[in-house]
Order: structure tokens, then sequence, then C-alpha cells
């Protein structure tokens, strides 16, 4: 019997090694021999380079700095780039990158232009080195006219299907280089782990586990191999911790003890920078009253040494200037360089003038960076554009990419917003409703394509999306498409209210539709001083309620928006995140049932606004007396919540063995049956608890999902393997270690338990 459990074992053992390898070979993108051969030219390029020429490269501009307008912070319109501008920053200046949009989106013609213009300048110099140009291609080229705009990442990680954030991923890189551009600043690898925080759609949502296995995919997405003209390099950001400012605005102060640093803010960094991921972005913000653009330990020691990341790291905007205006660690502007250089920046978002390359030339010279320091930053740079194919093929060409925005593309949006809706709540199933129905659509976000795409759509705050995106449906557009619908808006974001009109129609519908959120925003001008539901939008479904009449809220949000005082007033919840350019079409089929939910909450939802805790608290979080200390974990919904129009059964919960050693692994299967009468997904999420540590445990933690398909009847047996990591925790000592002792397995409502050797 050992001997059997021995070869078992060593099977298991040999097929994970496999699935490493496979992976490995998968994310690497080149062979040795072809790396050797760019380093090579690297090399030998370095070597002929003068200063000023390595510096140029270390420097990245906006757009508006080279275009006609009144300065370099904006461009006229229409836009138009300005020729002696181009020539200073390319010629004079020798500038490496560009980036970002001159505040519209362009046509696929336009940036070709734009960017053809650039590399014809930059061929023109003596060393002939291309432009890396650099855009905020985050959910779909946005800033590309009739590019295929996707869910934002938070409903991207609520379908919790990695095929369909891969797909989407694959398909935005090709509509990137349809638009020239082969360098898109996504995905966001911070945990939104602040629900106040204006960038928290933005985030792969609150989990570890699923936000460095869905970051993977995205990255895989992006780069598939990458010099494949179809292909753009990814970039992860923020590197570190930028996402839980403890205030929850934006590019506040965080304050994150190291061993948690390690525990939840880097593994996603670590599983991209293996899946192969060739640039980074510092984080704006401080740590600990560290800023991370002069943090060496952050940049160099954990990045380079511990990650062994060799792409290029990126400032964000403005950040080294920061180190002086801002978080005034550096006594002038030359002294934030040098701080940031030799922390390990290799390229900085300057954007808007040329100081710094000028006094970093000047910091060379007096001997405070060392020209090694600037070697090897512009070697991690030119391999990347080396990589890129941008010496060989410096601009694509829009004609050479067929399917840009194709309807195969959009479909695939639309799959993705189908997957990430999140029904929570559905009581008597009200949902699915009857084809016939009468309904009254109303609510601030109901005619907006704002609310469906979030900010970073067609301008910075997705301000313009409704003129951009007119051809796309607003909900109160594909509801009136589809059938028997009112809209009457009720209550407007810009204070415009017409809150009787809505409560008339309400009583002569049969089912009121009420589309409540946000509006499109990102960064500081997100930021807000209260998250609870405004007043008139709590004053809307009052009045709807009072009609007696059947209320289906649906949250178009980038953040968990607190809504308790009407939360029992409605009779089903749809969570839609920020859902696209196709979130209204899909919500129409999820509605009258043509297809079924399958999208759970990458966050928990909280019920009250000063109890923000996270799903996988501590049990000390929970010191519960419920209803009077009010000390309980207590949330409106929780991370990994999620209804279905069928209904799922799980049972046979089997662990391969009930011991396990350290360098082992065991075998979880669990068997899911449709148990309605109609065809759904279910995400299987497997949960880890540990049952006593030396760092207190967390109750739960998400270590294994699945998605599958089943037909009403039909079962499945998902399998996960589980290996020391998903066991392993940060200890005091900063090592990550799994302790012996009893762990627990759930999955559903199953658990079972097994003990570490
Ligand atoms: C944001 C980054 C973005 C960069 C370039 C910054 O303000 O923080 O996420 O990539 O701008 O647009």
């Amino acid at each position: 019997m050992r001997k059997l459990y021995i070869i078992v074992l060593v099977l298991i053992v040999i097929s994970c090694d496999s699935e490493v390898n496979k992976k490995k070979k998968e994310s690497v993108r080149e062979t040795p021999a072809m790396n050797t051969e760019i380093d090579n030219k690297v090399a030998s390029l370095l070597s002929e380079m003068t200063l000023e020429e390595k510096v140029g490269q270390m420097t990245q501009i906006t757009l508006d700095v080279v275009t006609k307008g009144d300065n370099q912070f904006s461009s006229a319109q229409p836009y138009e780039l300005d020729s002696a501008l181009v020539h200073k920053a390319i010629h004079t200046y020798k500038v490496g990158s560009i980036l970002n949009t001159p505040g519209v989106p362009l046509s696929r013609q336009d940036w070709y232009k734009t960017i053809k213009t650039f590399q014809d300048e930059a061929a023109k110099t003596p060393r002939q080195i291309p432009i890396i140009y650099g855009i905020d291609a985050i959910h779909g080229v946005n800033y590309t006219i009739g590019a295929t705009l996707f869910p934002q990442q938070i409903g991207l990680a609520a379908t919790f299907n990695k095929d369909l954030v891969r797909e989407a991923a694959k398909i935005s890189a090709y509509e990137t280089r349809a638009s020239s551009i082969p360098w898109n600043f996504s995905p966001v690898l911070g945990l939104g782990r602040n629900p106040l925080w204006p960038r928290l759609w933005e985030t792969f949502g609150e989990d570890v586990y699923l936000g460095k296995t869905m970051g993977v995919a995205m990255v895989e997405g992006y780069q598939g191999t990458l010099g494949d003209p179809n292909t753009v390099a990814s970039c992860m950001k923020h590197y570190l911790g930028y996402s839980v400012p403890l205030s929850g605005k934006d590019r506040t102060p965080a304050w994150i003890p190291e061993r948690e640093l390690r525990q939840y803010f880097l593994p996603a960094f670590k599983e991209a920078v293996d899946a192969g991921s060739v640039t980074l972005m510092i984080n704006s913000g401080e740590i600990n009253g560290v800023p991370v653009h002069a943090s060496k330990f952050l940049l160099t020691d954990v990045l380079r040494g511990e990650l062994g990341f060799q792409g290029i790291a990126v400032t964000d905007w403005a950040d080294i200037n920061y180190l002086h205006t801002r978080h005034k660690v550096a006594e002038t502007i030359k002294d934030a360089i040098k701080i940031s250089v030799n922390a390990g920046i290799d390229m900085s978002m300057v954007p808007h003038d040329f100081e710094f390359s000028e006094l970093l030339v000047e910091l060379v010279k007096e001997g405070s960076v060392s020209e090694e320091t600037i070697n090897d930053a512009v070697s991690r740079i030119l391999k990347v554009k080396m990589q890129l194919g941008l010496f060989e093929n410096p601009v694509t060409d829009p004609k050479k990419y067929p399917d840009f925005g194709s309807k195969k593309f959009a479909e695939v949006s639309k799959k993705a917003a189908l997957e990430s809706f999140t029904l929570l709540k559905n009581n008597n199933n009200i949902l699915p409703i009857a084809e016939k129905s009468k309904i009254l659509v109303t609510g601030p976000t109901a005619n907006t394509m704002r609310s469906l795409n979030g900010g970073w759509s067609y301008n910075w705050q997705g301000s313009e999306a409704d003129n951009y995106a007119k051809d796309k449906n607003t909900i109160a557009d594909a509801f009136t498409k589809s059938g028997n619908t009112t809209f009457i808006q009720g209550v407007s974001f810009d204070g415009e209210n017409n809150i009787n009109e809505a409560v008339k129609a309400a009583k002569q519908s049969d089912v009121i539709l009420l589309c409540l959120g946000e509006n499109s925003y990102t960064e500081t001008p997100g930021n807000i001083n209260s998250i609870l539901l405004p007043k008139d939008q709590i004053e809307l479904t009052k009045a709807l309620a009072k009609t007696g009449k059947k209320i289906i809220l649906v949250l178009l949000e980038g953040r968990p928006i607190i809504f308790n005082e009407i939360e029992p007033l409605v009779d089903a919840v749809y969570m839609g995140y920020l859902p696209g350019n196709y979130g209204a079409d899909a919500l129409v089929d999820l509605l009258f049932g043509l297809e079924n939910p399958s999208g759970r909450l990458p966050i928990n939802y909280p019920k009250h606004p000063h109890a923000f805790v996270n799903y996988n608290h501590k049990h000390s979080d929970n010191i519960a007396v419920p209803n009077y200390y009010e000390s309980d974990y207590d949330q409106q919904y929780e991370f990994g919540d999620g209804l279905s129009y069928t209904s799922f059964k799980y049972s046979d919960l089997s662990l391969s063995a009930t011991q396990m050693t350290q360098d082992g692994s065991i075998k979880v299967s669990v068997k899911v049956t449709n148990t309605g009468n109609r065809k759904g997904k279910e995400a299987v999420l497997l949960f880890v608890s540990d049952l006593y540590a030396s760092i207190t445990p967390e109750v739960r933690a998400l270590k294994g999902y699945e998605k599958i398909a089943l037909n009403a009847g039909e079962s499945k047996v998902v399998s996960f393997t589980i290996t020391k990591d998903e066991l392993s925790f940060v200890n005091e000592s900063l090592e990550t270690i799994a302790e012996s002792g009893e762990f627990e397995i759930s999955i559903g409502d199953l658990k079972k338990k097994f003990e570490l050797k």
C-alpha cells in the first residue's frame, strides 16, 4: 500500500512538474540563444551611444509636448503634431519613449500617422533607435475610435474565467497593434482591498490568488510570443502597494508591514514576472513613509534581486518630481532624480519637459549617478525594443488588422460582460422576467455609456463615452429596443430629478429596472468623502418602492457603494461593475433568461460605512455579539457570492490523502451537479483554512477556482492539487513557510480536513 502511495505521489509530482515546465516554456518567450543574440546587439549598440543618447532613452514624454496648442499640457483640437517640437524631442533630447493621447481618442489612421512620424524621425538619428510608444489600453484599446471595449478588470475578475480574460487581452493586444502602439500599461496587479479607493475597479479585486492568476492570464494574452506584431508588451502596475492608501484617497500614504507586503501584495508581481511580463510601472505613493520611487529596497533589492525582473521599470506620471514637490524627501528636482535613478528606475514618465534629461546628464558627469547604472537602465530599454521587433518593424499598419472592431471581437466582449454580471439577490425567483413584461427603466446609470465603461474610456475620465460610443446601447436603449419598455430618468448625475414622473410610470409597469451607481472617474478626481449611496438615489428607490411594484436593482459602479438603507426594498440585485460597451446587451439577455448569470463577487461588498473587512479576515475581526456590540463580521454580500437561475449541488468532496508532507501534494476533487432545469455555468471555488498558526491565520483564503458549464441534470468532477504553496504564509521572520498542523478545505458547503506533516 505504502509503495502504491509512493508511486501515486511520484506520478503527481511528475505531472505537476510537467505542468510547471509547460508553463515555463509558454511564458519564457525566447530561447537562450535568442537572448544572447539580443544581449549582444544591445551591448554593441550601447557601446556606441553618447551619454545624452542614453539619458534620452530613459526619458518618456507625453504626446501634448509635441503637438500644436497653447503649451505642453494640452493639445489644440483638431489635433496635429508640431514638427519643430517633434524634432526637438527626438533630435535635441533624443527621447526614447512617448505616451498618452492628445485628450481625445484618435482613429487608427491618425495613430498610424502619429507613430510613423516619430519612427521616421527616429530613423534619421545616428543610432536609429525606434521610439517605444505606450498607452493605457486597460479594457481594450480605449483611446482608439471604434475599438472593442471590454468590461474593466474588476468585471473580468468576477467572471472567474481565466481563459476568457486571456482571450480579451489577446484581442486588446491585436487592436492596440492595429493602432500602431506596441506597449500597454496594463494589467493592474494591486489588490482592491480598500473600497474607497477610486481605482478599485482597475484591479482584479481583493484576493491574492484570484489577482495573481488573472494577472498571469492577462500578461499571456497581451504578450503571446513577444515580437509577433499581434502582441504588445504588458506593464505590471503599480509596484507596490498602491491600492491600499489608508485614507482611501488616491496616492495618499499607505502603511503596510513588510510581512503583509510579501504575503499579499508581492505574489501577483512575482507570478507576472515569471510569466514573462517585460515592463513594470511604479506606485506613485509612499509606504511606511518611503515613497516607492525612492525605495532602493523595493526597486532593486526586491524587484531585481528577489523577483529577478529584468525588464523596464518606468515611473508613473511625474513621480520623480513629486519626490521633491509632494513627498518632500528631495530638496531639489535634481536630488529627486538622483535618488530615484539610484534606487532603480529605468525610465522616467517625465512627462512635460526635458529637465530630467538635462539634470541626469549633469548628475552622471558629477559622479552622483554612475554610468554603469545608466547602462543597466538603457540596456533594459533597448532589449525590450528589440524583443518587440521595433528595430525591424517600428510601426504596424492598421490595414493589416482586418479584425479590428469586428463583430467576433464584440461577441467576446459581450460574453465577458455576461459572465461578469453577478446576481446577488433574487427573492422568490423574480428573475428571469417574462418576455412580455412591461418594464420601467430608471435611474442615473440607465442612459449613459459612462457608467457602463468607467474611466480610461475615450479619454482619461471617461467623460466622452456618450459621444464616442453613440452607436452602442445604454441600458435604456437596449431595453427599449427589446420590447415593452418605458424610460424615465428619475435622478441624474447632473442634479436633475423627475422622481414623480418615474413613480407615475412605475404604476403603469409590471416591473422596475432601477439602475443606480456611479458616473465615470479614475485617480484623484474619483476620490470621495462618503461611500454611501447618494441621497437622491435613495429617495428615488423609496418613492418607487411605495408603488408596490417589484424592483430589480442593477449597480453600475467601480467600487461597492453602500446601499443597506434600500436593500430590503428591492427584490433582486445585479452587480454589473463596469461591463463595457456591450454590458447593456448582456443585461437584456440575463434579465429575460436567454442567458444564465455566473459572475461571483471578487470583493466583499460592505454593509456599513465604517466596517470594512476583507473576506480573508482574521478570526478576531468577528468578536460576535450580533446586533449588540457591532463587532460582528457583517457584510452586505461576501467575496465569492453569486447566484444562478439554476441550482448546483456539491457532493463527494474527497482528498487523495489525509496527511501531506512538505514536498508532497494532495488532490482534492468534488462533484458538482446542476440540479435545476436550465443549463448554467458555475465557478467552483476552493478555500483553505489553516486552523492554527504562529501568525494569526486567515479565516479562509481562495486557493483554486475553475469555471465549468453544466446542462440541466449534468454532473462534473472538478479536481485541484494542493501543494505547500497553497498552505504557506509569511512568518515573523519574513519567511514563506507552511506550518505543520491541521488544514481545512472548503468547497461550496462541504469541508474536509487534512494534516500537514
Ligand atoms: C496612472 C497610470 C497610467 C499613467 C499613464 C498615471 O496617472 O497612475 O496608471 O498608466 O498615468 O497614463
